[in-house]
């Protein structure tokens, strides 16, 4: 885990250098409690990375081992986006896509696809973490025909939602998962999360 950081968090400018995948992510703490516990979320896009067209990511949670699942929300919002949902499952973790179109459960999305880097997913006595590339988070419809693509070059509004419960068959991407806990939006910084080494990684992690 990184040292606590004091620049404002909607202005997140983290790097974090992974010595487990060689990944460098650009890193926001999203803080769980009115203590100091957080979830780092981190994001890894290649360099350089068009703009206006579809890129891969690979995104790296990590969370206290308290966390029963933990989503990222694309679009910065639970409706009409691509929701990344994962959670622990023994010593790995098990992603999901999802959607939804209100405040209810969301359903199975295959818009994107999702692929766990071992490399990066393990689990200790504090802390479980994911990492996973995804194809089809960078870009994506909202709502009708509009598309919604993901500057690479700035910050992007991202949102998380957290559960304390587990889901309830965690070996099974499609599980039940109860609603969550707590959800917060924030300004993740893309620019500063560009690996040129990004397709090589993905490979050498697999
Ligand atoms: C069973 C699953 C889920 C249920 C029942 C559920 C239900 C809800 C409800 C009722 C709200 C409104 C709460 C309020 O306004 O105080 C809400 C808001 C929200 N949820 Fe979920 N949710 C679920 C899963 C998820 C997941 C997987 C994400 C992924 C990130 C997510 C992200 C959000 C966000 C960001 C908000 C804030 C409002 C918004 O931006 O749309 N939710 N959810």
């Amino acid at each position: 885990m990184c040292e606590p950081h004091t620049s404002a968090p909607e202005a997140s400018a983290d790097v974090f250098r992974d010595p487990d995948t060689g990944f460098t992510f650009s890193q926001y703490n999203a803080p769980i409690t009115t203590g100091s516990t957080s979830i780092a979320m981190r994001i890894a896009i290649p360099s350089p990375a068009p703009s206006g067209t579809p890129y891969d990511a690979v995104i790296q949670v990590v969370a206290p081992i308290s966390a029963g699942w933990v989503g990222v929300a694309w679009g910065g919002s639970m409706t009409n986006n691509p929701l990344l949902v994962g959670w622990a499952n023994g010593a790995s973790a098990v992603t999901s896509m999802r959607r939804a179109t209100a405040h209810t459960a969301p359903t199975a999305y295959t818009g994107a696809t999702l692929q766990v880097l071992k490399g990066g997913t393990k689990t200790n006595g504090t802390h479980w973490q994911f990492t996973a590339k995804c194809t089809g988070c960078t870009q994506f419809t909202t709502t009708g025909t509009t598309t919604k693509t993901l500057n690479p070059a700035g910050t992007n509004r991202l949102a998380f939602a957290y559960s304390k419960a587990k889901p309830s068959q965690p070996a099974s991407e499609s599980s039940p998962i109860n609603v969550h806990d707590l959800f917060n939006y924030w300004e993740h910084d893309f620019a500063s999360a560009g690996n040129a080494a990004f397709q090589d990684l993905v490979a050498k992690n697999a």
